[in-house]
């Protein structure tokens, strides 16, 4: 057992940052020392977890000395600047943004995925975007068995993705409020921003396709997503298409997600049962429905994946990572 360990959460008042301190209370995160880092507009702030009263510190360049892991969620900008600072004092860095994904030294982990990449790190670990992450692990599983062709995806997507201030728009709006936006949310759909990359998508939807490409270690897998954000409060769906090079069984296919580490099949149309947003609220598995064959190919299948996108999404990921790390650090001094 490793005798200290000291953590950090940056954005701890965040929506992402509030969830992982929930989900590291509700795993009995072992810990020494714990400090909760945001900007200076909530410094002196007090917030209640593990039974005790923390006040909120200023994240600064000294925030990190003497801390060993630092779950970050605290936007790109913050990450981009202060996670090789944390690193550069030797602290492991999960970083929740989109800022390192994309960075060869950079490993993006999903633990029931890829967890083997976590000891490929420099000093930061990458989170996957929230939509990515609850498909990796159902990709994986039907890539093993019966190697992926070709992989089709629309999201729809709950404003808890966009942060606090999505989740307060969206609250806004149903009360009347009107704010300087294109589109508003409520009653609504719309899209994310456009990518600087191809202007022809989004920045979540060439997202999803690089991260996803990344994790599975398949670079040039055929994917294609539209990404969709719809006016609910938490938790994401995707409607999944899949084409693979074997024959398929869909009895096997049910059976194989299943018994997946993290994965619930929910899926009983006659009976109205398939997961939704509002069904997987606050829990941490990835759930699956309406698993079916598509006759339009041949070895095709259509499915639909939902999870809490603020937990499996982000917070749960990252403590999932940072549970990673402690059993290999426990085993190594035992
Ligand atoms: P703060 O509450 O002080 O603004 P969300 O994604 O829900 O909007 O949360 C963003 C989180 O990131 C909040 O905890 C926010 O802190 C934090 N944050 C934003 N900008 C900074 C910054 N420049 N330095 C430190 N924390 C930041």
């Amino acid at each position: 057992m490793q005798n200290k360990l000291n953590l950090a959460v940056v954005g701890a008042t965040g929506l992402v940052g509030r969830t992982m301190l929930k989900v590291l209370e509700e795993r009995n995160f072992p810990f020494t020392d714990l400090k909760l880092l945001a900007s200076a507009r909530s410094a002196g702030q007090n917030i209640e977890c593990f039974n005790q009263q923390y006040t909120v510190l200023e994240l600064d360049e000294n925030s990190f000395e003497d801390v060993d892991i630092a779950l970050f969620s605290a936007g790109g900008s913050t990450s981009r600047k202060y996670a090789p600072i944390a690193a550069k004092a030797g602290c492991i860095v999960i970083d929740n943004s989109s800022a390192w994904r994309m960075d060869d030294n950079v490993p993006l982990v999903v633990p029931e995925v890829n967890p083997e990449d976590i000891w490929l790190h420099k000093g930061i670990i990458a989170n996957p975007n929230c939509s990515t992450i609850q498909l990796m692990p159902v990709l994986n599983l039907l890539h093993k068995k019966y190697t992926l062709k070709r992989v089709v995806c629309s999201t729809y997507q709950s404003i808890s993705g966009a942060g606090q201030a999505g989740v307060d728009k969206l609250l806004g709006e149903l009360e009347g409020n009107k704010y300087d936006t294109k589109h508003q949310i409520a009653f609504n759909t719309m899209f994310h921003a456009i990518s600087d990359a191809n202007k022809d998508y989004t920045e979540e939807e060439l997202k999803m396709v690089n991260e996803t490409r990344k994790i599975l270690h398949l670079e040039s897998l055929p994917v294609s997503f539209t990404c969709v954000r719809l006016p609910i409060l938490g938790g994401h769906a995707e409607s999944v298409n899949i084409e693979f090079d074997n024959p398929i069984d869909i009895a096997e296919i049910k059976q194989l997600l299943a018994g997946g580490d993290g994965i619930e099949v929910v899926d009983d149309l006659e009976h109205e049962i398939y997961p939704t947003p509002q069904s997987v609220n606050g829990k941490d598995e990835i759930f699956v429905g309406r698993i079916r064959r598509d006759y339009s190919a041949l070895n095709a299948i259509n499915l639909w994946v939902v999870a809490d996108n603020v937990r499996k999404g982000a917070a749960t990921n990252a403590v999932q990572i940072a549970q990673e790390i402690i059993s290999a650090w426990n085993a190594a001094t035992e």
